[in-house]
């Protein structure tokens, strides 16, 4: 279990800095690296919601520290308005910020919600994660 662990973070990592080469913007990168690390943790506790990775109790109270962690940074990660050809952020973030910054508030109280104790836990907490992604990028990440 802990090399499929280690094994999808390492995917994580790769995925995220293929997709990242060629930003050139600092800020720019900073906040897909961000965002990077949320999907590696979602990833985590998706997979074992869905049992395509064995439940672990420490290492699903790892990646739900990583989301309540990462959705409170998101909006220091985007506070400036930097811009870059390869972001996937839309420039409405900047026009509705407190809006933004709710939506950022969804995501780490819905990790705080979860309960990483068990697979039931893990399971019931998912769809309340997942729909605080989708709730975001809807309106604020270019569909690509
Ligand atoms: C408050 C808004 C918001 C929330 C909540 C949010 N995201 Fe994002 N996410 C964004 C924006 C904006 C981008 C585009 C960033 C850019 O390209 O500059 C993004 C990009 C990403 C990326 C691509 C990163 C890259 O390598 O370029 C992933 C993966 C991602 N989000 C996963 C998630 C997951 C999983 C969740 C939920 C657990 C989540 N996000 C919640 C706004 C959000």
């Amino acid at each position: 279990m802990k090399t499929v662990l280690k094994a999808m973070l390492l995917v994580g990592i790769t995925t995220a800095a293929f997709a990242h080469s060629g930003v050139k913007d600092p800020d720019v990168k900073a906040r897909m690296h961000l965002m990077g690390q949320i999907g590696t943790a979602t990833g985590v506790l998706g997979n074992m919601a869905r049992g395509t990775l064995d439940y672990n109790a420490e290492a699903a109270s790892q990646a739900r520290e990583a989301l309540i962690k990462g959705g409170n940074a998101i909006a220091a990660a985007f506070q400036t308005e930097a811009h870059d050809p390869k972001t996937e952020a839309r420039p409405a973030i900047w026009e509705n910020w407190p809006d933004f910054v709710a939506k950022a508030a969804v995501l780490e109280d819905a990790a705080r919600a979860m309960d990483p104790g068990s697979l039931v836990g893990v399971r019931t907490g998912m769809g309340a994660i997942g729909k605080s992604c989708g709730g975001c990028h809807e309106d604020y990440r270019v569909k690509k």
